[in-house]
């Protein structure tokens, strides 16, 4: 059996385009329904490229904010944003975060969670660092079918070429989700899912991203340029998409919040 490809975070430029974008669109909509209070420190566990460092930043103007990433090249990305000025990036997992306990006023995961190796430590890691009365939220594409490129995937699977899943991706759905919010403690726990759509200007832009993901970079070695060409074939008819013409995909995540006893 062949090993399960591995999916790897190694630029920073090609995930703005790839998820950047998504993830923002997830953000607006799930700060609208968190309702935090402005003016409080955050910790942003998974923070990556800082796609979504850039949407706190600029909507609840935060008194700090730590983002955390293990990937170098993501968080080379994060420094050089414009509109972060306010936030320091550290290297780190979300298992073991470097800040102290009750030190920040709210903690989230922004596409994160299916990504922690033991989903249960992480959601207890954000309550240990955030003050009682904070509080810990994540969103997370609906792992498989709320996935954005959900579509390439099931094309590659459906062909015996190697699953490339997140390693926690059951950690995506909203019970597993609400179990790791109530066993970790917190109190309000709320759920809801979020459908946010993005259009491309036309299929080949689309194939195009969908190429440089780190789930498509990890599932590389397995596509030959043949294989590439005749998924992109059948992923157009799929879609129904006509030469030129622009396309809508949408996507499902599930949000959910919760606050740290006092
Ligand atoms: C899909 S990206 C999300 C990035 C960003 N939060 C966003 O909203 O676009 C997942 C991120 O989780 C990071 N990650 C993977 N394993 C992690 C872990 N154990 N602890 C913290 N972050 C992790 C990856 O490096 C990557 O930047």
């Amino acid at each position: 059996m062949s090993e399960q490809p591995q999916i790897r975070f190694e630029d920073g430029a090609a995930y703005e385009t790839y998820m950047g974008v998504w993830s923002r669109k997830v953000g607006e909509d799930f700060l609208d329904w968190l309702q935090p209070p402005p003016g409080v420190s955050w910790v942003d566990v998974g923070c990556g490229n800082g796609a979504f460092t850039a949407l706190l930043a600029e909507r609840v103007s935060p008194s700090g904010l730590l983002g955390v990433d293990p990937s170098p090249a993501q968080l080379d990305f994060a420094r050089k944003r414009s509109g972060v000025e306010v936030a320091r990036f550290e290297s780190g997992h979300a298992m073991d975060l470097p800040a102290a306990e009750n030190s920040a006023d709210a903690a989230v995961m922004a596409l994160v969670i299916a990504f922690v190796p033991d989903p249960a430590k992480g959601v207890a890691e954000m309550a240990r660092v955030v003050k009682p009365g904070g509080l810990v939220s994540a969103y997370m594409w609906d792992w498989p079918s709320g996935f954005p490129f959900h579509f390439a995937d099931q094309a590659i699977e459906s062909r015996g070429l190697p699953r490339v899943a997140p390693p926690s991706w059951e950690a995506s759905h909203l019970d597993q989700l609400e179990k790791h919010w109530r066993e970790a403690g917190l109190t309000g726990v709320e759920s809801r899912v979020i459908t946010v759509a993005r259009t491309f200007p036309d299929f080949e832009t689309l194939w195009a991203i969908t190429l440089t993901g780190p789930r498509m970079t990890a599932a590389a070695q397995a596509l030959t340029p043949e294989l590439r060409g005749e998924i992109a074939a059948e992923l157009k008819e799929k879609l129904g998409v006509a030469e030129g013409e622009p396309i809508t995909l949408s996507a499902r995540a599930n949000a959910i919040k919760g606050k740290v006893p006092r």
